[in-house]
């Protein structure tokens, strides 16, 4: 499901940039470290802001990035310019990767999820994606809106979200269990259980 015009304007904002580099990225690193040399894949890039991330921060040595938006992959594209030669972005669906940019089982090292599987309605089979792409040992990092979040009146009013199966944190974690991703105990929630960000690995 595509941002609205208050979603996209937040998250292209200055602010939520310095968020993402000095709050979000380190606390995933936190959790399940760097990622030197990978071959990484971003789920719903938006401007490309956290690909650019995943290369300075993470390390990783390419990053396969998609959006269903394509005014965001222009953003993204846009913003990644200097990175031409690792970065490749492509519009597409999260919930269908081998349509979207053609991905084979087992492809990744590392899947990022900054933000998007709260917007899929069928957020089960992106979770399903993630980890048929990955590869045995890859790492799943994610930051989650939860249904907690999206109920709250400012959630409801300004933003525009599936209504149905939203999911809770432990929802969110069975589901990566079903699908073999092994979440342990490298979680955590933060403003109540508003928001869940972790790392799950592929055995
Ligand atoms: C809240 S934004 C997060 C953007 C970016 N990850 C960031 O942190 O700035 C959600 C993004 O997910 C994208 N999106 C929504 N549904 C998607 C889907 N099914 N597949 C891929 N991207 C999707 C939207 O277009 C939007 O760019």
């Amino acid at each position: 499901m595509l941002m609205n015009k208050v979603e996209t304007l937040m998250v292209t904002s200055p602010a939520n940039r310095v968020f993402q580099r000095c709050v979000e990225a380190p606390m995933l690193r936190r959790l399940g470290g760097r990622t030197p040399g990978a071959r990484a894949l971003e789920i719903g890039c938006g401007s490309g802001y956290g690909t650019k991330l995943i290369i300075d921060q993470f390390g990783a040595a390419t990053v396969d990035a998609v959006d269903l938006d394509p005014a965001m992959v222009t953003r993204a594209r846009r913003l990644l310019r200097r990175y031409h030669d690792q970065v490749r972005i492509v519009q597409g669906s999260a919930d269908d990767l081998q349509a979207a940019i053609g991905a084979d089982d087992a492809t990744y090292d590392a899947v990022f999820d900054f933000g998007i599987i709260h917007h899929i309605t069928n957020w089960r089979d992106a979770v399903a994606e993630v980890a048929r792409v990955l590869r045995p040992g890859g790492t799943f990092y994610y930051l989650e809106v939860t249904a907690t979040a999206l109920a709250r009146p400012s959630y409801r009013r300004f933003l525009h979200h599936p209504t149905e199966d939203r999911f809770t944190a432990g929802q969110f974690l069975a589901e990566l269990a079903r699908h073999g991703l092994d979440p342990a105990d490298r979680w955590r929630t933060y403003v109540g259980s508003d928001y869940l960000a972790g790392v799950a690995r592929k055995p």
